[in-house]
């Protein structure tokens, strides 16, 4: 028994792949990071006891399944994106018997549990690939394994087989004595690549995935599922393989070039995601499977999320993240509107008739969109602000993932010195381009940490006013594992969920929109005047009804031009407004005059 009625479409799509309303398709996903979220046992880290332990704030939300982010035992080199073991927790977030608990209550409140799904790469000390360091074990060829470049001395400088370089730092190559040979390690050096060339390899994943659905969560995210199929020549070499080295000229600023071109949608992976589906999803409903999608075009999407296509239910693209970022990630700039809604609307229209988007601005790699294309110069403008953004993205046709503190406008970290942040990713960074490479100053590049560091997304959940924001309790004599938000005082879940004006009362009423409209959860999308500087507007139309989204995406008073809006500047009838961050009255007499004020954001029946 759930103890929520919410209004739910026939699930089909798993069973004859021809319905187009499965569950999800008018749900919402809340993505918790475990170790911020709540911490249960006093110990500065967050844990399954405390997620389990907030769940009704959740179900107040009215989300309807959490994408947990990894629980499973790891050395926490990448936070638990290393695993040591698939079939256990951490013992740093819990046990087993914490985890099933979990499920059970989200179950119960009729929320779904959706685990994240690492099996690009284990940890270096998963026991796949302790026993692949013996070149005689079965295991040896379940990672990528490459000798010394020919002439060099295995281990020495510049012996590595290409000039590849890991997405955390360094060679992407790390030298094993016990094994004589370099692994594959597109991330850290203790996250080595899985061959999944190797069908040992797959099935071993399939089995695993099989043993929890069956132990009863609802489905995965997939952690860079689109890098598992690497590009190979005939004889099974790597891309430049074959001429011992990738040039150097092809090597980036750092000094390495990426392997990633190599790998993102790759030859053989809806050939894998097939076999996937096959082995663990068939005969089973209720599930959702989203993967993460580097190197994903639109139109390759429509392709994977292509229910006939029978691989993925829908994928998270990068395009639309990436707008501001000029080359290197660490240079991001100024958005340019125009440049967010194409990319929107490239995602929006392949999908039209098959497949399915996903909906998202954050996650945990992803600094605050709220830091990054809001303002938050007050707290005024922080919280309209805040709305606008969220229900910029909400009115898309979709699946929208609110990631934790979102839903209460929660900030960009603020920190100021390397120090303070923990993320391996940002620190490894700093070192290389200011330190190695030289390719930033200190200064600048902690500028570019505050702005784009995983950390900003991070940081402890705000629930109240408290010394550690209720994260860790205020004695426990311990501090958080990443420093708590100074702005706890003014964005926190006590203040917000008692407030019908917050951010959070503004996400709740967005989530259920989605759950009774069927035009928000299914309707056509066409989008108004991209070329439009400041304001995001679209049109949702089915059957005869058609809903208009007008966003002022900026911090200026803007006039909507006449042509576009003409029906609305004869007057705004404020029972057709759905939904509004501004005073009904203020939006009509603005809207009247042919105006909207700064980040106003309505959803207007026409
Ligand atoms: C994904 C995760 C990220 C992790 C990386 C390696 O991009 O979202 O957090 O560091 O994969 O697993």
């Amino acid at each position: 028994m759930t103890t929520r009625q919410r209004h739910h479409v026939p699930d089909a799509i798993h069973t004859n792949g021809s319905a187009s309303n499965p569950w999800w398709a008018n749900a919402v996903v809340y993505q918790i990071y475990p170790r911020s979220f709540q911490d249960g046992n006093a110990d500065g880290y967050g844990d399954l006891k405390g997620i389990t332990s907030r769940l009704d704030y959740l179900a107040e939300l009215g989300i309807d399944a959490i994408w947990l982010s990894p629980v499973y035992r790891s050395p926490q080199d990448d936070n638990g994106y290393d695993i040591s073991d698939y079939r256990d927790i951490d013992p740093m977030f819990g046990t087993l018997d914490d985890m099933d608990a979990l499920v059970s209550r989200a179950h119960e409140l009729g929320i779904k549990i959706v685990m994240d799904l690492v099996v690009n790469h284990t940890s270096d000390e998963h026991a796949w690939f302790q026993a692949s360091r013996d070149k005689t074990s079965p295991k040896s060829d379940w990672y990528w394994w490459r000798p010394a470049r020919e002439g060099c001395v295995p281990g020495s400088e510049g012996a590595e087989p290409n000039r590849w370089g890991g997405t955390f730092g360094g060679s992407a190559w790390e030298y094993d004595e016990e094994r004589g040979e370099y692994y594959l390690h597109t991330f850290s050096r203790k996250q080595p690549d899985l061959n999944w060339e190797n069908p040992e390899v797959r099935h071993a994943v399939y089995d695993m995935m099989n043993w929890w659905l069956d132990r009863g969560i609802d489905g995965f995210r997939m952690d860079v599922i689109t890098l598992i199929s690497k590009t190979i020549d005939a004889n099974g070499r790597l891309p430049g393989e074959s001429q011992g080295l990738i040039p150097d000229e092809a090597a980036g600023e750092e000094g390495y070039s990426s392997p990633w071109p190599f790998s993102m949608d790759g030859p053989r992976l809806d050939e894998f995601l097939q076999e996937m589906r096959a082995e663990v999803f068939e005969g089973r409903t209720d599930y959702l499977t989203v993967g993460e999608g580097q190197g994903i075009s639109p139109v390759r999407n429509e392709h994977i999320t292509d229910p006939a296509n029978k691989e993925l239910d829908m994928l998270f693209l990068f395009d639309h993240v990436g707008v501001d970022q000029d080359g290197a990630k660490w240079n991001i700039g100024q958005l340019q509107l125009p440049e967010l809604k194409r990319a929107m609307v490239d995602q929006q229209t392949a999908v039209a008739s098959k497949g399915w988007a996903s909906l998202y601005f954050n996650n945990h790699d992803q600094p605050r969109a709220l830091s990054r294309w809001g303002d938050t110069s007050t707290e005024e403008s922080r919280v309209k602000s805040a709305k606008a953004i969220a229900l910029m993205l909400h009115m898309h046709r979709g699946t929208p993932y609110v990631y934790q503190g979102e839903e209460l406008g929660m900030t960009n970290a603020g920190f100021t010195a390397l120090d303070q942040y923990r993320d391996l990713e940002s620190i490894n960074a700093f070192h290389q381009r200011v330190e190695d490479a030289k390719v930033q100053s200190a200064e600048s590049m902690l500028d570019s940490l505050s702005k784009v560091s995983r950390d900003n997304s991070r940081t402890p959940m705000q629930w109240d006013d408290s010394r550690y924001a209720g994260f860790t309790p205020a004695d426990a004599g311990v501090e958080p594992w990443l420093a708590v938000n100074g702005n706890k005082a003014e964005i926190n879940a006590e203040g917000e969920v008692a407030d019908p004006e917050s951010v959070f009362a503004f996400y709740r009423k967005l989530i259920a929109l989605r759950h009774t409209d069927d035009v928000v959860s299914s309707g056509s999308f066409t989008a108004i005047d991209v070329d439009d500087a400041k304001v995001y507007a679209f049109l949702r139309v089915l059957g005869d009804r058609r809903l208009l989204t007008v966003v002022n995406m900026s911090s200026e008073r803007v006039s909507l031009p006449v042509e576009t809006y003409l029906r609305l500047t004869d007057g705004l009838e404020a029972d057709k407004v759905l939904i509004a961050n501004v005073d009904i009255d203020d939006l009509t007499s603005s809207v009247a005059k042919g105006e909207l004020s700064a980040w106003s954001a309505f959803v207007y029946e026409i």
